[in-house]
């Protein structure tokens, strides 16, 4: 098991390490109290910053974040304002990244933060989006125009949504075929992700493990997701913010209503099971009906 890998142990042993921020929890000998969980350890450092580990090999996601920082970022300073700078990184036998620490702004993935969001606030998030998308021009990250359903998902859809996964992916595959829109996504909006300065009104995106070529829509999807139980009346500003700056058309949308879907399977399981919140699981479900109806 990598965790118990000396070179690793003794990596992170040298650390000055002030807080440790997220990942498998590593005591002494470096052993997972929990195995399954992100591939990555995150610390903050004495010298303020912050060192992302990889400690999983089978995960690949920490070539693509590498690639952002050191390839994506340089080639298009214009982005640089709302990322870290990179400090330091290795890519060999021990793969690391050291950036920038972030200090005075929150990530928006608590739901006290969720509730600071304004209108203003909203419509700088969709255009910080946008920027990423259209500021960064070709680059060489392919992927392929089709969507993997895990068998996880296909489970939850058959049994909490009475959806016939066949019928889904067929649908799916055919939407992803005809998607026009191209651009450079960050590819992981999670609300964590975002940090948020409510004096300078700026906002800063972190994590780019799932950055790649993809729909623009992807980018957008989650954060509305995560808005919409407490703050239905956002969902028409953000959706026509959208509709009126960017000027896409159907195939955007369906990617979009297809990802609301997808996430909807994945957050009714995870609120349904993990914090019994039924209320909240009924209006997932209501939600995830209203979007594959758009598909
Ligand atoms: N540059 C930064 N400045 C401030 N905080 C940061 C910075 N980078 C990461 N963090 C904090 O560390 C957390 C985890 O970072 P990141 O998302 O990059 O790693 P991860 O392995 O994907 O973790 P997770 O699975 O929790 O998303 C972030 O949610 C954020 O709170
Ligand atoms: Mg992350």
């Amino acid at each position: 098991m990598i965790l118990q890998d000396k070179k690793l142990e003794t990596f992170i042993k040298s650390l000055k390490i002030k807080r440790y921020i997220s990942g498998p929890r590593l005591n002494i000998q470096l052993k997972p109290e929990i195995e399954n969980k992100s591939g990555f350890a995150v610390f903050l450092t004495e010298e303020n910053s912050i060192i992302k580990i990889r400690i999983r090999k089978t995960d690949q996601s920490f070539q693509k974040e590498i690639f952002f920082y050191t390839s994506i970022s340089k080639k298009h300073p214009c982005i640089k304002r709302y990322i870290p700078k990179l400090i330091n990184y290795s890519n060999k036998n021990l793969q690391y990244l050291e950036i920038e620490y972030i200090k005075d702004y929150k990530t928006l993935g608590s739901i006290q933060e969720i509730k600071r969001i304004n209108t203003d606030l909203l419509i700088k998030l969709i255009e910080t989006i946008n920027k990423f998308h259209f500021k960064i021009t070709k680059n060489k990250i392919i992927t392929d125009k089709t969507k993997k359903i895990p068998k996880s998902t296909e489970k939850r859809l058959m049994k909490y949504f009475n959806i016939n996964p066949k019928a889904f992916k067929e649908k799916i595959n055919r939407i992803f075929k005809k998607n026009k829109y191209r651009t450079f996504i960050t590819g992981d909006r999670n609300p964590k992700q975002i940090l948020v300065n409510y004096e300078k009104n700026q906002i800063k995106l972190i994590d780019f493990n799932f950055c790649g070529i993809g729909n623009p829509s992807l980018d957008y999807t989650y954060l509305l997701l995560t808005l919409l139980p407490k703050y239905k009346k956002y969902e028409k500003l953000y959706l026509e913010t959208l509709k009126k700056k960017y000027k896409y058309d159907g195939s955007f949308w369906e990617v979009f209503s297809i990802d609301i879907a997808f996430r909807c399977i994945d957050n009714y399981h995870f609120w349904l099971i993990e914090k019994r919140n039924k209320k909240l699981a009924e209006y997932v479900k209501k939600l995830f009906y209203i979007y594959y109806s758009r598909i």
